[in-house]
This record gives structure tokens, sequence and C-alpha cells, in this order.
């Protein structure tokens, strides 16, 4: 379906390049989304300004590892795509992860979290980081006490969550983070194009666009983040080699325990994709048109030339957005009951 609306619209490059855009740009309406101009919701749990604020504090608050040392934005940093440029990340006791981090920027707009999906939402998916050895190597308990042992952080949970009749708990600590999170969305060129704005994107990434529909990447990358709602096979024609599919992480298999979910992985989202290298759960690509190119080949059975890669790789730059302004919070004091650093 998608190639017989593209096809058409390759029909009117004769006519006017403005009737290309507008057909293009009814195509892509289809598929893709803007994104919102405004925090979105997120299930039962109300955004207010005293949330977002206590969420912002955590995020950036190393004291929430068990060592003191790693914080959300040690891996997912602000100041470089919400991600940490690693292969693999690095967090307690200098241990390797298994994974890449993606980005935290729009991932509130992704239907699971993480390469398989595991976690149902960013509140869900908070709970895990703090507690895995390798990454924070924490305990709900012992964040408990490192909060409760700060009055500024008890008086914050209080006005985050008024009515609560004991506000500091682990839900809430994910609530918040999760409710910050919401705020970090970074509408782009591509937006801006979708919204009508007929200058915001070069011919080189409408080019670029028509091919990623066209050859059916928006298949799995579309919706509001192009990704981050169904599983594939990585490998669904072909299975690239375990220099970049290592045979070990199985993916969804894992979560699922089904045959059929071997090397199932959730189609990563796509926004802000050039400033997140390096590419796959793997990490193991660094330059974005050679991860196309094994994308076309792995999962469409396509080989792509330098040139429609490019144009691509050009379309992709336009998912670039702008992050939000972030002031570096002002973290409460620690206090003599506050628990010492370990490991
Ligand atoms: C995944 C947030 C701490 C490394 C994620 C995702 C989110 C997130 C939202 C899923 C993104 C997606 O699926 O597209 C947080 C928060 C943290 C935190 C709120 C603090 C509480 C860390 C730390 C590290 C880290 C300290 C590194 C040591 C990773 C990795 C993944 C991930 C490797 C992918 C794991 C997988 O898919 O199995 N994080 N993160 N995160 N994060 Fe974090
Ligand atoms: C990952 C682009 C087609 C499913 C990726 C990534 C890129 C990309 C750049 C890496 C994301 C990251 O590292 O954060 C493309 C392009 C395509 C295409 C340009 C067309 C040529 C498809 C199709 C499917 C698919 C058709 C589904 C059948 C996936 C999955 C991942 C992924 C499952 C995650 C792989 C992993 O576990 O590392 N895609 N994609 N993609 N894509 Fe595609």
């Amino acid at each position: 379906m998608f190639k017989s609306l593209i096809l058409t619209s390759a029909f009117f490059v004769s006519a006017t390049q403005v009737v290309v855009a507008q057909d293009l740009r009814e195509v892509a309406l289809d598929i893709f989304k803007p994104l919102p101009s405004t925090v979105p919701s997120v299930r039962d749990n109300p955004i207010t300004d005293a949330k977002i604020d206590l969420g912002k504090a955590l995020f950036f608050d190393p004291r929430m590892s068990a060592s003191g040392v790693f914080s959300c934005n040690s891996c997912h940093n602000l100041a470089t795509g919400g991600d940490d440029n690693l292969e693999t990340s690095i967090g307690h006791g200098w241990q390797r992860g298994p994974r890449n981090a993606p980005t935290v920027l729009n991932s509130v707009f992704n239907e699971a979290q993480f390469w398989d999906g595991r976690a149902a939402d960013l509140a869900e998916q908070a709970k895990g980081p703090v507690q895995a050895g390798v990454e924070m190597a924490n305990t709900p308990q012992n964040v408990l006490a490192t909060l409760n042992s700060m009055p500024q952080y008890v008086d914050w949970f209080g006005s985050a969550f008024e009515g609560d009749s004991d506000p500091v708990t682990f839900d809430n600590f994910a609530k918040a983070i999760e409710a910050y999170e919401a705020t970090l969305i970074t509408p782009a060129p591509f937006d801006a194009w979708l919204n009508g704005d007929e200058n915001a994107m070069s011919e080189q990434q409408l080019a670029g666009l028509e091919k990623f529909v066209d050859l059916g990447c928006a298949s799995c990358h579309s919706g509001v983040n192009l990704g981050g709602t169904g599983y594939y096979p990585f490998g669904l024609i072909e299975k690239p080699g375990a220099d970049v599919l290592p045979e070990g992480d199985k993916g969804r298999f894992a979560v699922t325990e089904t045959a059929d979910d071997e090397y199932v992985f959730r189609a990563a989202p796509l926004r802000n994709i050039a400033v997140t290298a390096p590419y796959f759960h793997s990490g193991k690509v660094w330059d974005l048109q050679v991860a196309v190119q094994i994308m076309a080949e792995s999962q469409l059975g396509e080989e792509l030339d330098n040139q429609s890669a490019a144009e691509i790789v050009a379309f992709l730059e336009s998912l670039t957005g702008e992050i939000p302004a972030v002031t570096y919070p002002v973290l409460p004091a620690e206090t003599k009951d506050t628990p010492r650093p370990s490991g």
C-alpha cells in the first residue's frame, strides 16, 4: 500500500514540487505523527510541576546508586542526546553491562521500555536500573533510607504526592522520575514539516523520507517515535553476523520464553538517532549509514547503495530535535543519617 502511494507521489514530480510535498505529507501523516506541543499525560500518574521538579532531582542524583557515583544522567546524559555514547554502558564497580543505553528522550512515547520491551512503562522501568547489579546496584530500602535522611527530599515528596499518607515510597520515586521523563520531548524539523512548514526539510531529506517509506522501513518504524511499538526478529530476512548480533543476547526470548521470540527485539525508536551512536542493542555499529544498510539487508533483503543510504541518513537527521533547556538541579545536602556509599 505504501508503495503505490509513493508511486503516486513520484508521478507528481513532473508537475510541481508543492504537489509532491503535499502528497508525501499526506502519506507521512498516515504513518507517523508529529510530537505534541505539550507534555503528554501518563497512565495513573497525573503530572504536576512539583512531581516534575522532584523527578528531575532524582534523575540527577548519584546518591540513588549504592556507590554514590551513578545517576540516571550518567548513562542517559541529557547533554549528549540522552545516552552515554558507549558501546555498552559502564555502571557499578566499573562493570560493563550487556546492552547499549537507549536515549531517554521521547521515551514516554514508547509502548514498552527496553530493547526487549520488558517494562510496560517508565515508572516500572525506573525501578530496574536502581537495582541492577551492573547499573546502580542499590536496594529499594536503601534508596528510601537515603531519601528519608534528607528533610528537603521528604518535603518535596510531600508536595509532589499531596494527600498520600506515606509519600516517600519506591513507587512514588519511580512516578516522579516518569513525570520528569515525560517532559523530555524534542520537536524536530520533521515535526515542523509534518505540521505544514515546507522549508523545514531539505530536498535530500524528503527524498530520504520517501525511500524510508517506499522500502518498507516505516512498516516497523512508524508512529510518533518512528518505532518503539512493535517487536520483530533482528534478521527477519537475513540474520546479521555475531559481530553485530551477539549470540548470547536472545532479546524477547528472555521475557516470553517462546522459541519464536529468539532474537526478537523492539523496533528501535528513531528520534535523535543521528546523535546517539553507537547503534543496535549491541552498540557494535558507529556509523549511521552502515546501520541503515544493515537494516535494509537484514530486515528487508535489500542492498542499499551509498547514495540511497545517505538520503535515508539525511532524513534521519531531520529527527534530531531541540532538547529542552535543563538547569542543573541543586540537590538536598546529605545528613549524618544518610547511608554511606558502598562498593
Ligand atoms: C534503558 C531510564 C539509569 C543504562 C533505559 C530506558 C529508560 C531508562 C527510560 C528505556 C529506554 C528505551 O527502551 O527506549 C533510566 C533511569 C535511570 C537509569 C530513569 C535512573 C533511575 C541507568 C544507568 C545506566 C543505564 C545508571 C548505566 C549504568 C541503560 C541501559 C538500558 C537502559 C543499558 C537498556 C537496557 C536493556 O534494554 O536491557 N533506561 N535509566 N540506565 N538504561 Fe537506563
Ligand atoms: C533498529 C533503521 C527497517 C526493525 C534500527 C536502527 C536503525 C534502523 C538506525 C538502530 C537503532 C538504534 O541503535 O537505536 C532502519 C531503516 C530501515 C529499517 C533505515 C529500512 C531500510 C526495519 C524493518 C524492521 C526493523 C523493516 C522490522 C521488520 C528494527 C529492530 C531494531 C531496529 C527490531 C532493533 C535492532 C536491535 O535489537 O539492535 N533500525 N530500520 N527495521 N530496527 Fe530498523
